[in-house]
């Protein structure tokens, strides 16, 4: 197949550029564009042959689910059988924005769509693009992140070409996303809103508009453990994985860049590829031949869009091992170090 690449000006473009992605989408083909959280790989969320498609093209498990992206509060009552008034409240507040939230689902979505669950995931994006290829296609889009199964999310569509190109009909390239981490996930069936994967919209953000909220205890586990199932059958899988081994170093910057740079220079001694994953503050105090800077330490905006492009990096240069600083665990942190540690496949070491 050949995938046909289009470049989109998101401030400013008329609705006929997306005319060819919205007759591909309405006769089943699959679209990745942009939001402003990642880059998705839309289908028709109410065709199973659309559905079937997108999961035969991430090379993605049939048993999770995908998120349906929708362009008016229309579409939420047309995909949700049950819309509470706190989950209207939260929708009033931020969307269009990177909030998803699951309702029992009406009985139009196809199982395929929901992984064979009874409820959907709905998310209104705020990014033009996405929200002009929803309007004018008149379709409701499933996607889920436009990159391979297990590795890490696109925030450019250089990413989603090296993943998707002749696996798909069409690109949409809007250059890169502003956030850079998907969105917040919160499981609105249970009386209090519980949140099934951290994002930009923190859990403070939450509790203030619905009065409280509660976070699935797989999530805030620091180490998966085997007795706690993550609700969100995605989070399950090991993701966001570069192929080399990486460690995740905490402790003062001294203390941390001493560590690394010993465990560089063993790794080096011995003809091994290492790199090391750094801010623009601490970048200078590593000695090692490839070192990333991942976004400043003054803006934890900056780190959470810079993530998933250094993660990719790692595996353009081939590195074996890598060493990566760690963040604190406040607002925007949670979602940063909840992709790290599954990126690091949970191996830290305190120094
Ligand atoms: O920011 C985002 O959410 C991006 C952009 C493209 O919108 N999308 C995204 O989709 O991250 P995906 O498929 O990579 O992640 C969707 C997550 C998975 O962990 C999935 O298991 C969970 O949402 N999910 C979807 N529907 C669900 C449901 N009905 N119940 C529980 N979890 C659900
Ligand atoms: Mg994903």
């Amino acid at each position: 197949m050949k995938t046909v690449v289009k470049k989109i000006n998101p401030g400013r473009f008329q609705d006929v550029e997306l005319q060819e992605a919205c007759c591909i989408l309405q006769e089943g083909g699959l679209v990745a564009f942009p939001t402003e959280t990642v880059y998705g790989l839309g289908g028709d969320a109410l065709s199973q042959g659309a559905s079937d498609k997108i999961y035969h093209a991430k090379g993605r498990p049939s048993d999770n689910p995908l998120i349906v992206h929708i362009a008016d509060l229309k579409g939420l009552y047309d995909l949700a059988s049950d819309v509470s008034p706190k989950a209207l409240r939260l929708a009033e507040e931020f969307w269009p924005g990177p909030l998803t939230m699951i309702f029992p689902k009406k009985e139009n979505v196809p199982m395929a769509t929901t992984g064979g669950l009874h409820t959907v995931a709905v998310r209104m994006p705020s990014h033009p693009v996405a929200r002009g290829l929803i309007r004018c296609s008149g379709i409701y889009i499933a996607a889920p992140s436009a990159n391979l199964s297990g590795r890490p999310s696109p925030t450019k569509a250089e990413h989603v070409i090296e993943d998707m190109d002749g696996r798909i009909d069409m690109i949409l390239d809007s250059g890169p996303v502003g956030i850079g981490i998907e969105s917040t996930i919160l499981d609105m069936t249970a009386d209090v809103p519980l949140i099934l994967r951290p994002g930009y919209i923190t859990e403070d953000m939450v509790r203030e508009v619905a009065g409280g909220v509660s976070i699935d205890p797989a999530v805030a586990a620091k180490m998966p453990k085997e007795n706690v199932v993550a609700k969100a059958p995605g989070m399950k899988y090991r993701h966001y994985a570069p192929h080399g081994q990486m460690v995740i170093v905490e402790g003062k910057p001294e203390a941390v860049a001493k560590k690394i740079n010993d465990l560089v220079k063993e790794k080096e001694s011995r003809q091994r590829k290492a790199a090391v994953i750094a801010t623009e503050e601490t970048k200078e105090m590593y000695d090692c031949k490839e070192v990333y800077s991942i976004g400043s330490r003054k803006s934890e905006g900056s780190i959470a869009a810079g993530m998933y492009g250094i993660l990719r990096q790692m595996d353009t240069i081939g590195a074996e091992f890598i060493f990566a600083e760690s963040f604190a665990e406040d607002t925007l942190g949670q979602a940063i170090m909840n992709r790290m540690l599954k990126a690091a496949g949970y191996h830290r070491i305190k120094v």
